[in-house]
C-alpha cells in the first residue's frame, strides 16, 4: 500500500493541541519529545452503541498519569472529557475507540530541559479497536507466555499509562511465532503481569485471581472486580504464579479493546476442555449490559 492510499484508509477525527481534523491528516511534530522520547502519557475509552462507558473514571485517571509525569494542561477534566466527546461525534462512529494523549512537547531550540516545553494534548476518534477478531472472541484465545519480562514498576510506574511499549511488543511477536496471538509478561519474580493492552484473570474453583502490582490498573479490570462482587464471587488481588495460570479453570483478559476476552489455549495446552468458560461468559455479559447504565455511560450528541 503506498502512502496515500495508506491515509486515504483512516477514518476518525483528531483534535491536534487546538485544532480539528481529519485523522488521516494528523501528524506530530517531529521534535514532540512524544515523539522522540516515548515522553507521553495518554487513555483509551470507548464509545459503544453512541455512549462512552466510564468517561469520568477514563479522564481521572488520565489526569492521575499526568500528574505522575509532571506534566499539565490548562484543561478541567470536564474540558478534556468535552474535547473526546467531540471527537466522537465529530467522526459519526457509533462504536469507536477514542484516545487522549498529553506528549512533554518540544523544548526551545537548542536544549533538553523537560521543564521548558509546553505540554500538548493531542485526542483522536477511530472506528473501534478490537484485540481479539469475532472468531476468537467466540472460540477463544491462545496465548504465550513471554520470554520478555515486562519493564518493573520500580523503573516505570506501570499505573502511569505509557508508550514504553517495546517489551509488549516483543511479546507479540512472540506470541505469534509460538502458534499464538497474545502474550502474556512475566515479572522477574514468576508471577505474571499483563500483556499488551490488556489485564488477565484467572479462576480457580470460583475464585477470581488478577495481579496486583507491576501492571496498569485497567478500568475494564475495574469493572470485572465490580460485577464479581455483585455476583459474590471472591477475587484476589495479589501475586499471580505463572504456574497458576497453567493449573487455572479458566483465563481471560480484559481491556477497553473489546472487553472481557477468553483465554483457552495456555502455553499450547488447552485449558480445561479447550472453550470458553461458563464465568467467563457471565462476565461477559453483565459487563456489556453495564455499558446501558445511565450512571456509568455518557451519550454522545451526534448532528445526525
Ligand atoms: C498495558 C495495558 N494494560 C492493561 C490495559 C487495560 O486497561 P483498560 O481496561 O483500562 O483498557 C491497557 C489498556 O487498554 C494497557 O495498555
Amino acid at each position: 500500500m503506498d502512502v496515500d492510499s495508506e491515509t486515504a484508509a483512516i477514518k476518525g477525527v483528531a483534535y491536534m493541541d487546538g485544532r480539528w481534523m481529519n485523522l488521516s491528516e494528523a501528524a506530530v511534530p517531529i521534535l514532540d519529545r512524544g515523539f522522540v522520547r516515548s515522553d507521553a502519557t495518554y487513555d483509551v475509552a470507548h464509545v459503544w452503541k453512541g455512549r462512552f462507558f466510564r468517561l469520568k473514571d477514563h479522564v481521572e485517571r488520565f489526569q492521575a498519569s499526568m500528574a505522575g509525569l509532571r506534566m499539565s494542561l490548562p484543561l478541567t477534566g470536564h474540558q478534556i472529557a468535552d474535547i473526546m466527546i467531540e471527537c466522537a461525534s465529530r467522526s459519526g462512529l457509533r462504536d469507536a475507540y477514542v484516545q487522549v494523549t498529553c506528549t512533554r512537547g518540544m523544548p526551545p531550540a537548542g536544549t533538553r530541559d523537560p521543564r521548558l516545553c509546553r505540554n500538548r494534548l493531542y485526542a483522536f476518534a477511530q472506528p473501534f479497536v478490537w484485540i481479539a477478531d469475532e472468531a476468537q472472541r467466540r472460540d477463544g484465545l491462545r496465548m504465550i507466555l513471554s520470554r520478555t519480562q515486562r519493564i518493573p514498576p520500580e523503573s516505570l510506574d506501570q499505573r502511569i499509562k505509557n508508550f514504553h511499549w517495546l517489551d509488549l511488543t516483543m511479546g507479540i511477536f512472540e506470541a505469534y511465532d509460538r502458534d499464538a496471538t497474545i502474550a502474556l509478561l512475566p515479572a522477574a519474580d514468576g508471577t505474571v503481569t499483563e500483556g499488551p493492552g490488556f489485564n488477565v484473570f484467572v479462576v480457580r474453583n470460583g475464585t477470581l485471581a488478577t495481579p496486583a502490582r507491576g501492571m496498569f490498573e485497567g478500568i475494564t479490570r475495574r469493572t470485572v472486580m465490580e460485577i464479581a462482587e455483585a455476583l459474590q464471587m471472591r477475587v484476589e488481588v495479589r501475586g499471580v504464579h505463572a504456574r497458576e495460570v497453567a493449573e487455572a479453570d479458566e483465563i481471560f483478559i480484559s481491556s477497553t479493546a473489546g472487553g472481557i476476552m477468553p483465554v483457552v489455549n495456555y502455553e499450547g495446552r488447552s485449558v480445561r476442555d479447550g472453550r470458553p468458560g461458563a464465568l467467563t461468559r457471565r462476565i461477559e455479559e453483565l459487563y456489556w449490559a453495564r455499558h446501558e447504565e445511565p450512571a456509568l455511560s455518557t451519550p454522545v450528541p451526534y448532528a445526525d
